[in-house]
């Protein structure tokens, strides 16, 4: 009798808990170690939206593979909203629309894995996804039983109709949810950095978007009323402070990438650049069926990619910025360093960087860019070109929106 009323009366505690909400902590612990670099691939939204199928996805696995971009590193094609019916089955379950994959999601997942790539879906931590589409809030369990049949890679979560619930409490259901599932996807946080998950996202997810949608334009703010939209240097600079939180399978993510959709040649390789500086992740977003030798040449600079892929994993941080010509800096690891001059200005620039004059501190990681102690020899990454060592002053010039990547290799 003693014992039932313990029992009862812990019960009774448990529930009022439960009931009170977020009294009763959740523990949580993703998959580890599925994205220890940046993780690079493709999603369809910048450029499709909604407007996606079967074919558009097995068409740029296909060109992801001929093209040299899977050679490159790119792994995951990640499709975003729009997949499903707008209604769930008779079960709860989630439909993938008939009519734009009608072989079935399985067999295009298994397309994908055949092409030695990844797969990925989006879904939304809300009632509905952002474009209308049922939402997993109350089906967490249910929908992560069935990415994980579906033998899914990349889950992309996002943060639409959430109406005032609890975003850590939210991403950890779901992360929990995959877990319990068994198989090992990528948890890809999309909560627009409106409850800055990089303070608590470590153990729920392997990376998080951190800023609203990004805009194809190197620094304006699209204005859509409730929310805006940002060209590329207004996402660096509106988070480049948060470089401390970022590292291997926790990405600070900084939004699929634009290169390919319509800005300039060099404010592409800016983008590029800025997003292998920032250890973001490198999802392309454009169309590959499309795609121009320059845009394939940007996407696939190996040695920008090896600067992204560093395994130090440490996001770059902005240096100096002398009359909008800014530098900024990322530790690699071995002890090397890139840097990246920007032109942010709307005229051409004079690059003259004395290098012994500039002992370079980053207070966040401890660690020294000294050429006075050590001497380091310069490749132009975009060039892929040896340009001497920092003994002498580098020189160079900079056209508007333009960017000049060295990596500095210390002489042994
Ligand atoms: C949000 C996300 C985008 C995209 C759309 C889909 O805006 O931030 O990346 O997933 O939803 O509706």
């Amino acid at each position: 009798m003693k014992k039932t009323i313990l029992l009862l009366t812990t019960f009774t505690f448990s529930l009022l808990a439960f009931c009170q909400g977020n009294t009763v902590k959740q523990e949580v612990s993703k998959f580890e170690g599925l994205a220890n670099t940046p993780p690079m691939g493709w999603n369809s939204w910048n450029t499709f939206e909604t407007n996606i199928d079967e074919k558009l996805v097995k068409e740029t696995a296909d060109i992801m593979v001929a093209s040299g971009m899977k050679s490159a590193g790119y792994t995951y094609i990640v499709l975003d909203d729009g997949w499903m019916t707008k209604e769930r089955d008779s079960n709860g379950d989630l439909v993938p629309d008939p009519v734009k994959f009608p072989s079935g999601m399985k067999a295009l997942v298994e397309y994908v894995h055949s092409k030695g790539l990844k797969f990925g879906l989006y879904n939304c931590a809300g009632t509905k996804t952002c474009a209308g589409y049922p939402g997993t809030r109350g089906y967490e369990y249910q929908d992560a039983r069935f990415y994980a049949n579906l033998n899914i890679d990349f889950l992309k979560y996002d943060w639409c109709n959430t109406e005032g619930i609890n975003a850590k409490e939210a991403y950890a259901t779901m992360s929990n949810a995959l877990k319990k599932a068994g198989k090992p996807i990528v948890f890809s946080l999309c909560e627009w950095g409106d409850n800055q998950p990089w303070n608590w996202g470590k153990p729920i997810g392997n990376l998080w978007r951190i800023s609203g949608d990004i805009n194809p334009c190197f620094d304006c703010e699209n204005n859509h009323g409730t929310w805006s939209s940002w060209g590329f240097m207004k996402i660096i600079e509106m988070r480049k402070d948060i470089r401390k939180f970022s590292g291997p399978d926790h990405w600070n993510d900084f939004d699929m990438m634009e290169v390919g959709n319509g800005m300039t040649f060099e404010e592409d390789k800016a983008h590029f650049a800025m997003w292998s500086m920032m250890a973001s992740p490198l999802i392309a977003g454009n169309d590959f069926r499309k795609m121009s030798k320059e845009t394939l040449s940007i996407l696939t600079n190996k040695e920008l990619i090896a600067v992204n892929q560093d395994k130090l994993g440490i996001q770059g941080f902005k240096y100096l910025d002398d009359d909008q010509l800014e530098v900024w800096v990322k530790p690699l690891s071995d002890g090397n360093w890139a840097i990246t001059f920007l032109n942010r200005s709307e005229a051409l620039k004079k690059v003259v960087f004395d290098w012994s004059k500039h002992i370079i501190k980053d207070t966040d990681f401890n660690l020294e860019f000294n050429t006075t102690a050590i001497v380091f020899k310069i490749n132009d990454l975009w060039k892929n070109k040896a340009v001497g060592t920092t003994n002498t002053i580098f020189k160079s010039e900079l056209a508007s929106h333009d960017v000049i990547t060295l990596k500095l290799t210390k002489v042994k």
